[in-house]
């Protein structure tokens, strides 16, 4: 694996980034989070024990790896202190080896009060933490920011202005109950111990070890199909999720880039609402769902399924720079005598598919290409025909272990 690696999901979220992540990590020296809050879940297994995470990068589970949490991201206090919580207590330290940045927009009670009214009216499907009212507020210049946690008293007069708005939009707006001020102000102050022990001015951070040639993973949270700019508007989440949002999300340009690995599943899920050309439900879907497990992280709600949609993915790839292509749960697909794959859209933005044959053969135990059926070799390679871009992992489970890499 080359030296600075971005790690992105194509589609709509869940193409078990998490996974690759942690397993690249090993030979990283550090990890960092450019976008997003805890609406992302990661799943991994490690040592046959399932962990889920929201806002911390995998890398943690690593102890020699050094965690970030960027700018872009937007930040809840009590999510990210359970999470720390949960990880100390099955013996993950975090002392010396995981900042946040300072100018992390903070999610309040009030964004997740507003979130879960408005969704009710507006269906977007999604995931009632309070993100895309958050990051409204740090557009509108007008963000609480873990670096004013340093000074609560400062901070009163700003947080009242702030907390009296939201509640105008719960009360009027939505005729839901409004936040006392008291209760947003004592998160804020019980929480002040994660400002004194994790803060950090990260983007200086970053430079520093981007000169010092340090090997670093950037894990994006969500897919390119959630992107605020590039998704499918208006069913998408409120950050940039594509490639992009590395440099504004932690301040390092393009350039100190070596390999950009997209990862797709090896056929197409998404949770909430919204567009999905080759969604399918049918008996397909049933299995697709059944034998992948797909249940949201997040929220546990039931994922919709469907087969691989490689006219979008063409787009993603172009709009990220794919230089690498990761296909996860290849062995999903197993079980099926034909596998789908969508070329095209007829005028009425229909899919069309070409049919391609399965395999009916287990993959969960192969660790090499070559070992992989015939037919599953063609999956993968007519992949990376359509979409001109080279193939590198292959995921066939949810362990470290199960994954294939191309020489
Ligand atoms: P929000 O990010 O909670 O505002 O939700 C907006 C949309 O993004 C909804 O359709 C969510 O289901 C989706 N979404 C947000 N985070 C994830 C994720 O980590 N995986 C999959 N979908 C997500």
């Amino acid at each position: 694996m080359s030296k600075n690696t971005l790690i992105l999901g194509l589609q709509w979220g869940d193409e078990g980034k998490g996974k690759i992540v942690d397993a690249l990590a090993e030979n990283s020296e550090a990890v960092c989070r450019f976008q997003g809050g805890h609406n992302a879940g990661h799943t991994l297994k490690v040592d046959g024990e399932q962990k889920v995470l929201h806002l911390v990068p995998s890398g943690i589970l690593h102890p020699s790896v050094h965690c970030v949490l960027g700018n872009g991201l937007v930040l809840s206090l009590p999510a990210l202190q359970k999470e720390i919580t949960e990880l100390e207590e099955s013996g993950i330290n975090f002392t010396g080896r995981f900042y946040v940045s300072d100018d992390c927009a903070l999610i309040l009670p009030t964004h997740i009060a507003i979130d879960k009214v408005r969704d009710k009216s507006e269906g977007i499907g999604t995931t009632g933490r309070g993100i895309g009212p958050a990051y409204e507020d740090k557009v509108a210049r007008r963000a609480i920011r873990f670096g004013d946690l340093q000074d609560l008293d400062k901070l009163q007069n700003r947080l009242e202005k702030l907390v009296d708005y939201h509640n105008k939009i719960l009360v009027h707006l939505y005729d839901a109950e409004p936040i006392p001020f008291q209760d947003v102000m004592d998160e804020l102050r019980n929480h002040q111990s994660l400002f004194q022990k994790f803060h950090s001015g990260t983007q200086d951070l970053l430079r520093s070890w981007v000169k010092e040639n340090k090997k670093i993973i950037f894990e994006g949270a969500q897919g390119s199909m959630l992107d605020i700019d590039h998704g499918t508007y208006p069913y998408v989440t409120s950050s940039s999720t594509t490639a992009g949002g590395l440099s504004t999300g932690l301040g390092v340009g393009p350039k100190y880039l070596d390999t950009i690995l997209g990862i797709t599943k090896a056929y197409t899920t998404r949770v909430g609402e919204g567009p999905f050309a080759t969604e399918l439900f049918d008996a397909n879907a049933d299995q697709l769902a059944k034998v992948g497990h797909e249940f949201g992280a997040t929220t546990g709600r039931p994922r919709r399924c469907g087969w691989l949609d490689l006219k979008a993915l063409e787009t993603i790839v172009f709009i990220n720079s794919v230089t690498t292509l990761c296909i996860t749960k290849l062995d999903v697909l197993d079980g099926f005598t034909e596998i789908q794959v969508c070329v095209d859209y007829d005028d009425e933005q229909n899919p069309i598919y070409k049919t391609l044959p399965g395999w009916k053969q287990e993959t969960s135990g192969i660790r090499h290409f070559n070992d992989l059926p015939q037919a599953a070799q063609d999956y993968i390679i007519f992949i990376e025909g359509v979409l001109d871009c080279p193939v590198g992992i292959v995921s066939v489970g949810p362990s470290r272990d199960q994954t294939i890499y191309r020489a």
